[in-house]
């Protein structure tokens, strides 16, 4: 039976959640902000960030996933791609977790070519250990050494990401 021991309360992520998303409406304020959410793990922290925000600004999303099991090629497949032009505006990627940053990096590379004014990363969890890539994470609202976390969008083969709150998954 996997075990799954409380890490992060469902308090605690609100907390943070209204944290970040008063720094982004303040740096933000007076620019044209596109958040595109990456699927499908940042669907539940898109929704309560996006109403931390107070300032005007749209949301769209962009799905990616590895080509194959070798992460270590940075090969990514894009399932969805963006559906607002993006062009001169100010987009903010949001992410359920950062791990090596291979994902991410390539996410930025290509939104990079559809020439914004600025391309920002604000992560619910920056997980640090595996890191391959320098990325700089613009925001985010916890960090974690080491683990397997699952809930609150975060899955483990797809289970698990309805947990309202952060577990450590121990199998
Ligand atoms: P990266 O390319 O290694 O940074 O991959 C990041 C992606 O791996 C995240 O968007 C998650 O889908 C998944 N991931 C990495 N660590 C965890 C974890 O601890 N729990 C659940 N998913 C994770
Ligand atoms: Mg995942």
């Amino acid at each position: 039976m996997p075990e799954f021991i409380p890490m992060i309360s469902e308090d605690e992520i609100k907390e943070k959640t209204r944290e970040v998303g008063a720094k982004i409406t303040e740096d933000y304020n007076g620019l044209d902000l596109v958040l595109v959410g990456v699927l499908k793990g940042s669907f539940i922290f898109l929704a309560d960030l996006t109403r931390q925000i107070k300032i005007d600004h749209d949301i769209d999303l962009v799905g990616a996933s590895s080509y194959d099991g070798t992460a270590t090629t940075g090969q990514i497949v894009f399932t969805k791609q963006p559906d607002l032009e993006l062009e001169g505006r100010d987009v903010l990627l949001v992410e359920d977790i950062v791990d090596t940053g291979l994902t991410l990096s390539k996410i930025v590379e290509f939104v990079q070519l559809l020439n914004p004014r600025s391309v920002k990363i604000c992560t619910l969890i920056d997980k640090r250990e595996r890191r391959e890539v320098e990325l700089s994470v613009d925001y985010s609202c916890f960090t974690l050494e080491k683990g397997f976390i699952v809930g609150y969008g975060l899955d483990y083969n797809e289970r698990y990401r309805n947990l309202p709150a952060i577990y450590d998954l121990k199998l």
